[in-house]
């Protein structure tokens, strides 16, 4: 069977991405050729958002068990995938259900059939959130989104943003204001091309400027993404959203979170076990992209602190929108009977 997604095609066994880093000037498509590159594509963000990087994750082994014949060296390349990059918790269910198969009984067809599955699920999953999340939104609202949660970053339509494409389409008029979701400009590059094929009205901002345009122009929700949901309710989300959950606060605006259940992390209690990936100090003192590379703070001398992720309190969500439906703070608790759908 072949998949195709906006930025992952599986062909007759070959995995290939479209390398998210040189969007929106380049459509490059790249084939994986094994976990190892794999491991290498996802840390340096050429594929990225957290349900694509279980979804891919799984596909690149579902091609690298057509050339390993030993399960013990396909669970120790899975496992080694697995520490590609530390806070989306997709990457870990995925890998894990590979795994668990590989222990049971490792067939090229059991694994590829089990990677065709979340494949599939996560098209399902971005619907059933889109759907969920579409039933909030009224006609003329303006919503803040951060980051990319898109198409680009599922293999459906996406998760903040699917609920955004699908209100649209049910012919609501929107406004949207895209962070441009500093350092590495996931919204400025990647949410501005979803939306103009979209076609959907938005202005990019910088990220300080969501107070000011909360206060100028009566935002009515804002709307993100997560990598990894605790069980109370506290979620991890690229670097940016606790302080647009904070402004919300202060501002009186609504403040959803939207994500499938392979988002959540049924062993980690609260936010406080979320792990936040720390990344280089390069990406703070300039900019890679099709363009080259452009630097601005010196390399040597000039200390940073670089974490990918922040974390929300749950006090701060206003509801979840997920798969099954949308949450509240006196129904949250009922995430934890969510692992199996
Ligand atoms: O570092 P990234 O680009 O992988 O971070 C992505 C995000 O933070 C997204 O908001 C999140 O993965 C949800 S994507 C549906």
């Amino acid at each position: 069977m072949n998949l195709t997604a906006m930025s992952l095609k599986y062909i007759n066994g070959q995995l290939s991405i479209l390398d998210q880093t040189l969007l929106p000037f380049q459509e490059t498509w790249v084939d994986v050729k094994g976990p190892d590159e794999m491991f290498n594509v996802i840390k340096t963000l050429k594929v990225r958002g957290a349900p694509l990087i279980g979804v891919s994750a799984a596909l690149c082994l579902a091609s690298y068990s057509k050339e390993e014949k030993h399960s013990e060296l396909f669970i120790n390349k899975a496992l080694y995938l697995r520490e590609s990059r530390p806070t989306a918790v997709n990457l870990m269910v995925a890998i894990d259900r590979l795994i668990a198969v590989a222990k049971k009984n490792y067939s090229i067809e059991n694994i590829e059939k089990e990677a065709f599955q979340i494949f599939k699920e996560d098209e399902d999953l971005c619907e059933s959130i889109s759907r969920h999340g579409a039933d909030l939104i009224k006609d003329d609202e303006t919503i803040i989104t951060h980051c990319n949660t898109g198409g680009l970053a599922t293999v459906g339509s996406g998760t903040a943003l699917g609920v955004i494409a699908k209100a649209h389409s049910q012919g609501k008029k929107l406004h949207i204001y895209v962070d441009e979701t500093r350092p590495l400009l996931q919204g400025g590059r990647l949410t501005t091309w979803e939306l103009d094929h979209l076609n959907i009205p938005y202005n990019l901002i910088c990220d300080n400027m969501a107070g000011f345009v909360m206060k100028e122009n009566k935002v009515d929700k804002v709307i993100v993404g997560a990598d990894r949901i605790a069980l109370n309710g506290d979620f991890a989300n690229k670097i940016g959203t606790y302080s647009l959950a904070v402004l919300c606060k202060y501002h009186g605006v609504d403040f959803y979170v939207a994500a499938p259940y392979t988002t959540i992390d049924f062993d980690c209690p609260t936010g406080k076990d979320i792990p936040v990936e720390q990344r280089q100090p390069f990406e703070l003192k300039g900019l890679r992209g099709h363009f080259g590379q452009v630097q601005w703070a010196k390399r040597e001398g000039v200390s940073s602190y670089n974490p990918a992720f922040d974390v929300t309190p749950a006090e701060l969500v206003t509801g979840w929108i997920l798969d099954k439906g949308v949450f509240d703070s006196s129904t949250i608790d009922q995430i934890k009977n969510m692992k199996e759908v």
